[in-house]
């Protein structure tokens, strides 16, 4: 096993510099640097980082626990975490608490026993214990996705908060299709008890009452937050006396249930009836119709979740902050709008859809 003594006599240099240069802890000249990084090169040189943790007592590692870790909301979410950890020497573990209170307490305890320095957790609809945890081991962490209320008093967490705004996107989208001309737009929400849910339910009735619209309880129904409670609540919907004629799904997958809902009643949109969905996909300008939608900044929110959490560990006392991220309007077609060309006063070409573009406008 190479040591970093041998670099050190290989380079020509102290052990301790070796060290500096390894670990970025003082400027060295930077011949002597590439001496070193030549050696470690030449040499096959791997630092021994839980030897380093033993002296440092920091293990540069931070501790990510999400539910839904397949949700490509998620999973951009982490590639944000994960590029901008890296850049910063930070490796990730990676727990996924499955939205339940009990095994996220569970796993934010073993990611606190392996040591990391932080933590960026999305909280559960219940997060009374993780708080609690967090609290009485004063674990550095910043809260994802959900806000949550914190306790104050002596033990409570500092907690720095990160999220995408959802009550205005929500209220433009229901505005867009009140505009339309619908006067029965239904809510499929999210699991109860997230501030998510709260928040788009706020947005729905904001957007209702600033188009003079009603609301009507029966016209907003929960899903669970993932494509069978989606489905389920999208079902009840369309089963009303009186159905509605538009549809806001409150995340991507509660719009993939719903779609499927639509679709085994042989209901086409925005024929039968318009659709406007929170959250972007990938692939959902490939959908026919092309979904009008709410994006979330997710890649940004994981990126800007590690800078708090940096911040944080480097002042420990500041203050709590929360951070709220624009989302971004992408208007298409679900919406029972016609393509456009994306230009102002620009018709489409002969064939409209050729010359089709997502038209984006970032809410306020
Ligand atoms: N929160 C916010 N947006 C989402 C979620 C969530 O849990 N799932 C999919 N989009």
């Amino acid at each position: 096993m190479v040591t970093m003594a041998d670099v050190a006599r290989s380079a020509g240099v102290s052990v301790a510099t070796v060290s500096h240069v390894l670990n970025d802890t003082r400027p060295v000249l930077p011949h002597t640097r590439q001496a070193v990084l030549d050696a470690v090169e030449e040499l096959g040189y791997t630092p021994n980082t839980l030897a380093r943790s033993l002296v440092t007592s920091r293990t540069r590692s931070i501790g990510l626990a999400v539910s839904a870790i397949s949700n490509p909301y998620f999973t951009e979410i982490l590639q944000g975490v994960e590029a901008r950890a890296l850049e910063h020497g930070y490796s990730l573990l990676i727990a996924d608490p499955h939205d339940d209170p009990g095994h996220e307490r569970k796993v934010v305890q073993l990611l606190h026993e392996r040591r990391v320095d932080g933590m960026i957790v999305a909280p559960s609809a219940d997060p009374r214990a993780l708080l609690a945890y967090l609290g009485r081991h004063r674990v550095p962490a910043v809260l994802l996705d959900r806000v949550v209320d914190v306790p104050e008093g002596e033990a409570a967490p500092r907690l720095d908060q990160i999220c995408a705004e959802s009550t205005e996107p929500t209220a433009r989208l229901v505005g867009h299709l009140a505009g339309l001309g619908h006067r029965r737009i239904g809510l499929v929400a999210g699991r109860p008890g997230l501030s998510t849910t709260r928040e788009r339910i706020t947005g729905y009735r904001h957007g209702l009452a600033a188009a003079g619209l009603p609301f009507d309880e029966r016209l907003l129904v929960h899903g669970d937050s993932e494509a069978a409670g989606g489905e389920r609540a999208a079902s009840d919907l369309l089963s009303l006396a009186v159905p509605p004629t538009a549809l806001v799904t409150a995340n991507n997958a509660m719009t993939i249930g719903a779609l499927r809902a639509l679709r085994d009643r042989g209901l086409s949109v925005p024929g039968d009836l318009a659709l406007c969905c929170f959250d972007d996909f990938a692939w959902a300008d490939l959908f026919s119709p092309r979904l009008t939608a709410v994006a979330q900044p997710s890649r940004d929110l994981g990126a800007q979740a590690v800078r708090l959490l940096l911040e944080r560990l480097a002042a420990p006392d500041r203050p709590a902050r929360t951070v709220r991220l624009p989302c971004t309007f992408v208007h298409r077609t679900s919406c029972g709008c016609a393509e456009r060309s994306g230009r102002p006063g620009h018709s489409p070409g002969p064939s409209g859809k050729a010359h089709a573009k997502a038209h984006e406008r970032t809410l306020p």
